[in-house]
């Protein structure tokens, strides 16, 4: 095991503002994990295959390791379906989850609403953000395939700005996006960007990424990273790395 090490002030902001991808279905390699990144990590994020695979059990496991969660599913439903499901994520004390803005100006209202009605009686509000465009559609694709006329920068403006309208606290984006977004919409607006590779790291599947430093560089409030940590033999050394290139 390494020794503690010892984090710069702006470090210990930085690393609060690392989200770490828990991609696995095993529940075990979410305690051997979580347990590894002790101290380094405050936030986790629970995507669709672990959420899938065991649900708030998951969840809690985090929460009982005394880490925070960003919940990645993405809700994309009629209004009453989504703010329902809002209502229920309030109870369960997560900091931040996520809709899909196609979902509709209504749908996010509605969710707003809900979630304002809900944290009032509860000790904390969980962060909304609102999904734009994936990154797996390409220009091209959304002409042909949605009829969408625009460039994907402005689709992508749009429906942030869509998102802002019904008072989300701010959208999740490729780190290519984050420099125009932050310019559009302010300081305090949440932007939560993937897509991040520390250097040196292999890039999988991901095509076009960032650096975690160029990444706060551009304006990201929160950087997400997976494999780069997760899949490795030393997490806590791979993110004791990530923290020195801050
Ligand atoms: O392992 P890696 O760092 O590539 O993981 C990135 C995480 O961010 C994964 O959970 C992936 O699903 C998610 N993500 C992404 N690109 C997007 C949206 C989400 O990589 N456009």
């Amino acid at each position: 095991m390494t020794a503690k090490l010892e984090l710069s002030s702006n470090q210990k902001t930085l690393k609060d503002r690392i989200i770490v991808a828990l991609d696995t279905s095993s529940l075990d390699m979410v305690k051997k994990l979580v347990g590894e990144l002790e101290g380094y990590v405050s936030l986790y994020k629970v995507g669709f295959e672990l959420f899938t695979a065991h649900g708030w059990d998951a969840v809690d496991l985090v929460r009982k390791k005394g880490a925070d969660i960003f919940l990645d599913l993405k809700y994309h439903d009629i209004p009453n379906t989504v703010s329902k499901a809002a209502e229920v994520i309030c109870e369960k004390d997560v900091q931040m989850f996520n809709l899909h803005t196609l979902g509709g100006l209504e749908m996010m209202k509605k969710t707003r609403e809900a979630v304002d009605r809900r944290s009032a009686i509860r000790k904390r509000k969980p962060i909304i953000l609102g999904v734009t465009i994936l990154t797996s559609h390409s220009e091209k694709d959304l002409a042909r395939d949605f009829g969408m006329n625009k460039t994907l920068d402005q689709s992508v403006l749009d429906l942030a700005g869509l998102a802002k309208k019904a008072g989300l606290d701010g959208v999740v984006s490729s780190p290519q996006e984050v420099e125009m977004l932050r310019k559009e919409f302010g300081k305090d607006f949440i932007i939560v960007t993937p897509g991040i590779r520390p250097p040196g790291s292999p890039k999988d599947d991901q095509k076009r990424t960032f650096t975690p430093q160029e990444a706060f560089e551009c304006g990201a409030s929160y950087i997400v990273i997976g494999r780069p940590i997760t899949s490795v033999s030393n997490p806590r050394q791979a993110m004791e790395k990530i923290l020195e290139s801050l």
